[in-house]
This record gives structure tokens, sequence and C-alpha cells, in this order.
């Protein structure tokens, strides 16, 4: 395929020749299980379907959820970008999250298995559920919070999460969830741009077997805005908390002398739902705005399809935390609507050994599994016999989320975890899309390991060149989706201007995503990662996740992290960090072995020109690789801002230990 190399956009064009047909090799397959297949709740007839009656398609999807007035009306799009769902449907989200499974007969389902990270656990049904929640909408109301206030939510991986989310949209509250490792500073932002009236936290959390206070970062960040009216705090640790008079108030208190009855109001389905914030390297970040009825529709059909969940006998994860989307819609509203049985996990994967993630399998006997790459490396690194000790054998179908998985990452979830039967699904979405685009369907598909491979039912996505040309299958370039989507983000908060300038600019009466892309001869879509991460070498583009692919597939690397650093011959050069794996010792055999692996693997166009064994990599909290800090490492800069790694010690460690620069 020709194509031009020009840098037309200014972000480096996606992808090359060489480096398509490199990628392109991965040849093997994996059928779906048959019992799975003859049982699955959706089938190869519902990209029929949506294909011939897009809109048709999802009014019938709509029709899972429990509407006070059923819709007429299916999409708004006199307005375009600015869509309307079902514009004249009402509905209660919590309802549809609560008191109809418990209308249905189903009060007696656990709702959520809560397993804390000391080692407490807790079942909640789904009638308790219901009481929880409406017992903290009176308090809510109580405090003064309606239809349209924002409440901002800074919580641990606790139920209470869950119900103060659950307890906004009953009451037509817009909440702003911020992520429980956040700073002060982020949370003063956040609740700042949303104009909070309450902030729900708690005195702390457990994290790696010590509490871990919350509320010294609420205080410091309510303190300097005016429009916080209370903060409401979950006693989750005991620990000694500062206290502010008439401002705050415990949860327990607020909720226990409520009545647990509460009846909820019908809002329209346009009803902002909540706003929540992109992790963006630059700028100020994006309060992305999702609605009612077209975010819960979407958020439940997804769940449903791409899990094949069974709501009587599966019991579902998601590792995720509620602080990020993937906890909004695939822990909070998409199971919650389907009345699934889920377990709910406070800590971290290694608290207090190395097999915690396993031994939760093994005790809930948990049937779906949604995990992060990140993570699967991480169990790559500590070893197969770690997960070899438990019995996994209760799972049915594993899901991956957050970027793209490289193969051998891949192979490894499959054989170790998944007893080398289990579907993976590997999810292709974002914040701004609500609920998940491109991904396999459990009994459908013959997955492809590192493939998201394709738009579900109802969704319209392609990869397109500089010009908005779709690419023939085998070309790469941009992944755009080119018709609006039910759970799709309404605008910025406050900022529709923005809201145009980032996502419909870029091509006309398209979504452009910023994620680059190729198709392969099937016509199945493999994402390269942000179009930002990836490298001009000699004027190739080499996508950073194929070098890091390559390098994970070497014995000795448990994880990659590649950058292109600034180089006078070659314009950028390729600069692969490494963390090997524990038999491994780094020696400069090694590194010529691991470049010429590379050289062996894609071509000698993408033979990095340095490795350099480390320690650690720098991560932000949501798992994702900071390449801008690795970037100032490997052009010998000054680091740029810290701030939002998990562990900000992780650079120190990386630049002692270097070499400094040929
Ligand atoms: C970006 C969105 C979606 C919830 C978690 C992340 C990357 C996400 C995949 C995947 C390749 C992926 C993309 C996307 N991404 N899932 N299955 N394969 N890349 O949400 O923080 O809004 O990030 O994550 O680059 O644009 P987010």
């Amino acid at each position: 395929m020709p194509r031009d190399t020009t840098d037309t956009l200014g972000l480096g064009e996606v992808v090359s020749n060489e480096s398509l047909a490199n990628l392109l090799r991965e040849e093997r397959k994996f059928a779906p299980p048959a019992a799975l297949a003859a049982n699955a709740n959706v089938t190869a007839a519902a990209y029929e379907q949506a294909e011939a009656d897009r809109l048709g398609f999802w009014a019938e999807q709509a029709r899972r959820l429990t509407w006070a007035t059923e819709p007429t009306e299916t999409l708004d799009w006199s307005n375009p970008p600015f869509a309307k769902w079902f514009a004249d449907g009402r509905l209660n989200v919590a309802y549809n999250c609560v008191d109809r499974h418990v209308e249905a007969g189903n009060g007696d389902r656990v709702a959520i298995h809560f397993e804390g990270e000391p080692g407490d656990s807790r079942a909640i049904t789904y009638a308790e559920l219901k009481d929880e929640v409406s017992r903290a909408a009176n308090a809510l109301t109580e405090l003064g919070v309606g239809k349209g206030d924002r409440v901002a939510v800074y919580l641990p991986m606790i139920p209470e999460a869950a119900v103060a989310m659950l307890a906004c949209a009953r009451i037509g509250a817009t909440h702003s969830v911020v992520f429980g490792g956040f700073s002060a500073d982020a949370i003063a932002t956040r609740i700042q741009d949303a104009d909070a009236k309450v902030v729900i936290t708690a005195d702390g959390g457990y994290r790696r077997g010590k509490p871990s206070a919350l509320k010294p970062a609420v205080d410091d960040a309510v303190s300097r805005i005016e429009s916080v009216e209370h903060v409401l705090v979950v006693r989750r640790t005991g620990e000694d908390t500062a206290w502010t008079e008439g401002r705050d108030v415990w949860w327990h208190e607020i909720t226990g002398r409520q009545s647990a009855e509460h009846t909820p109001e019908a809002f329209e389905a346009e009803q902002p739902l909540f706003i929540l914030y992109t992790s963006g390297t630059t700028g100020k970040p994006k309060g992305i705005l999702h609605t009612s009825g077209g975010y819960l529709t979407q958020a439940a059909y997804t769940h449903h399809a791409v899990f094949d969940l069974k709501p009587e006998t599966d019991v579902y994860w998601c590792t995720a935390d509620v602080g990020w989307v993937t906890g909004h819609s695939y822990i909070v509203y998409g199971p919650l609507a389907n009345g699934a049985t889920q377990v709910m996990y406070e800590g971290t994967p290694d608290t207090p050994h190395q097999g915690r993630f396993w031994e939760i399998v093994q005790k809930y006997g948990v049937t779906i599994l949604y995990t992060a790459p990140t993570a699967i490396r991480t169990f790559m690194k500590w070893g197969d016999d770690i997960p070899a000790k438990f019995d996994l054998s209760s799972l049915r179908v594993l899901g991956s989320v957050g970027e793209p998985i490289n193969p051998e990452a891949w192979m490894w979830y499959r054989k170790h975890i998944g007893a080398d039967t289990c579907p993976i699904v590997d999810t292709w979405w974002q914040t701004e899309t609500g609920a998940m685009m491109i991904s396999p369907l459990p009994g459908v598909t013959a997955t492809k390991p590192g493939s998201a491979q394709r738009a579900l039912p109802g969704i319209a996505a392609t990869v397109v060149d500089d010009e908005a040309n779709e690419v023939p299958d085998g070309g790469g370039g941009y992944l755009v989706l080119t018709e609006p989507w039910p759970s799709m983000l309404r605008t910025i908060w406050g900022d529709d201007q923005r809201f145009l300038d980032t996502y419909w600019s870029r091509f006309e009466g398209k979504y452009f995503a910023g994620d680059g892309a190729k198709k392969d001869e099937d016509g199945d879509v493999w994402l390269l990662g942000r179009v930002d991460d990836v490298m001009l070498v000699s004027g190739h583009n080499i996508s950073t996740t194929e070098v890091e692919s390559a390098l994970v597939s070497h014995p000795s690397v448990a994880e990659a992290a590649v950058v292109g650093a600034a180089d006078e011959t070659t314009g950028q050069a390729i600069v692969a960090f490494v963390i090997l794996r524990g038999s491994a010792t780094a020696s400069d055999e090694l590194v010529a072995e691991l470049r010429n692996h590379v050289g062996a693997t894609l071509g000698p166009i993408a033979k990095p020109k340095r490795v350099l064994p480390v320690a650690e990599l720098p991560k932000t909290r949501s798992g994702k690789i900071m390449r801008r800090l690795l970037r100032d490492v490997a052009e010998n800069r000054e680091l740029g801002d810290v701030t939002t790694l998990t562990d900000s010690s992780v650079m120190d460690l990386i630049t002692t230990q270097l070499p400094s620069a040929p």
C-alpha cells in the first residue's frame, strides 16, 4: 500500500508499511469454545441486524432498561456533534440498577461481594443495596443536594463508592468521581471545575497492608474552595481524622437516621449522570460529560454481550477502580443494570501475597474476569507458578482493557489464567466513548492475540489516512468513529468549543479517537497506541507498541517501555527501557541479544539504539506508562512534572541506575 510519510497532521504518521507488515505476521487464531457459542447471549445475527437498521437496533437495546416513559425517538442528530439519544424517554438510573431487580424477585441475590484488603468481607444483596442507596439519597436531599447539583466523590474501593454514585443518580445529581490516589491539587481543580456542592470521602482506605488517609487531601482541597457546603465522611479505617464542625458529616450518622424508603423520580434521558475527568498529559483536565438513557443502554448492552453475562450463575469481577471510567461502566452501571453478582476488591494485587487475585477468583468462584494488560504483564513477571497454586477452573471469559495488549501477554493470560480455553475479549473504548466500542464477542469471534478486532453491533468504526480516506484492508492510519453511539460523551463540561476542537475538527463529521490503528487482511482492527506514541526513525514510523511487544516476546523480558529520543542522524532513535524477568541478569551480552531480537522480529529499522534494563517503569495511577518522562531520561533532560506518577521515586531509581547517554 503506497503511502506518503510526510507528517501533515503534525502528529507523526501512525504506522509505516514495514511495521504494518510485521504486526500482520500474527497468525494465531482461537475459535470460541463450542459450549459457550451454543449458549451465547449474542450471536453473529446481531451484526446483521444492526447493519440493516442501526437505530432500530439501539431502540431495541434501550428496552433492556425500565423506562417511566418509553422513548419514541431514538437519535436526535439535528445539531451534530451534540447528540440526544432517547430524548423523550424518562427513567431513573438507580431504579434500573437496583430496585427493579428487587421487584423482579431477586432481592436476595448478592449484588456485591466486597473483599477488603485486610481480609474483611461483606456480601450485599440487591435488597440491601436498595436500602443503602435509598438512605444515602435521603441523606443527600437533607444536605440540600437536588437535581442538577454536582457531587464530588473521593473514596477507596468500598461499596459506599457505588452507593454514593447511585444515590446521586437517584436524585438527579451529577457525580464527579475523583480517583482516590489523586492529590489535593487534582481534587481542588476538579471540584472547582464542576462547582461541586458536596464532597463524599472516607477517613481512608487500605493500601499495601496499611491504612492510608484520604480526608486530609479533601480538607486541603476544600479549604481553597467556596462552593463546597458539606463533606460527607465514610468511616473505613477508624483512624483519627481532623473535623470541621458544621461542614463535616459522618456518613454512618446521617444515613443511619434516614428512612430506607425513597421514591425514585424519573428524569429525562439526557439528564447529566456524571462528569469524569480524563487524565490528559497536557493542559487542564477535560471533564467528560455523560448522560443517562443512552449511556446506561450501551453500558448494559455491552456488558451483556461482550461478557456473555448470565446473571443467575455468573460471578463477575472487574479489577478496575471506580475512579476510572471502567469502574463507572463495568463495576457500577453495566453490571448492576444487568442484575449481576460481582466481586469488588479494595486493594493491591500483591497484598498480602502475589497470589491475592487468584485467591479471590478461587474464593468466590469468579467466572468472568476483566483486567488490564499492565496487570497481566505484572503477573507474568511474578511467575507462572503463582496462579498455578489456585483453582481457577470457574473462569470462562477473560477481558482486557486500557491499552493494546501485547500478543505474548495475551497468550500468557489465555494459558495461565484461562486454562487455554477461555475466550479473551480485548475491549477498546475510552472515557469519552462511555462504553465498549471495539471488541470480540466471546461466542462468535475467532480471537487473534493482540487485536480488538471488530466494532460491536451498532457501532461504526474505521481507520482513515491523513486525508480522511478509509484505508483498505492491510492499511494503517487513525481510528475514527463514523456514526454517533448512545453512550458518547455529550460535551466537555463547560467547554463546548474544546469538545469540537478535540474530537470533531480533525476529520469532518467523524469522531477522532487519537489512537493509531491498522486493519489486517480480514478487516480486523489492531490498536497501535496513542498517535503521539509513534516514533519517526529515519523517516519510518514505528509504533512504540510494536517494539514493546517484540521485547516482551523475549524470554528474559517482563515489561518494556519504548520511546523515540531526538537523534542527529536518524531524527529519532529508539530507546527501550526493560524490566527483566527474575531469572535474567543485566549484561552487555543480554542487551545485544535484545537489540538483535527486536531486529530479527520487526526488521533492522526497529532495532533499538539503546536498551536500558531498569527496576521499575514510571506509570500513572491508571497504569499507563509515562513515556514523556522516559523521553526526558533518554534525551538527558531535566525531568518534567512527575506529580501524576503512582510513585515518583521510580524516576530517581531509573536515573541513578543508568549510564549516561553515549
Ligand atoms: C485510551 C483511553 C477504556 C477504559 C480505560 C481507559 C487506550 C483502551 C484499549 C484496548 C488498545 C486501548 C486507547 C484509548 N485503550 N482500551 N483494548 N486496546 N488501546 O480509558 O483513560 O479514557 O483511555 O486507552 O489509547 O484511546 P481512558
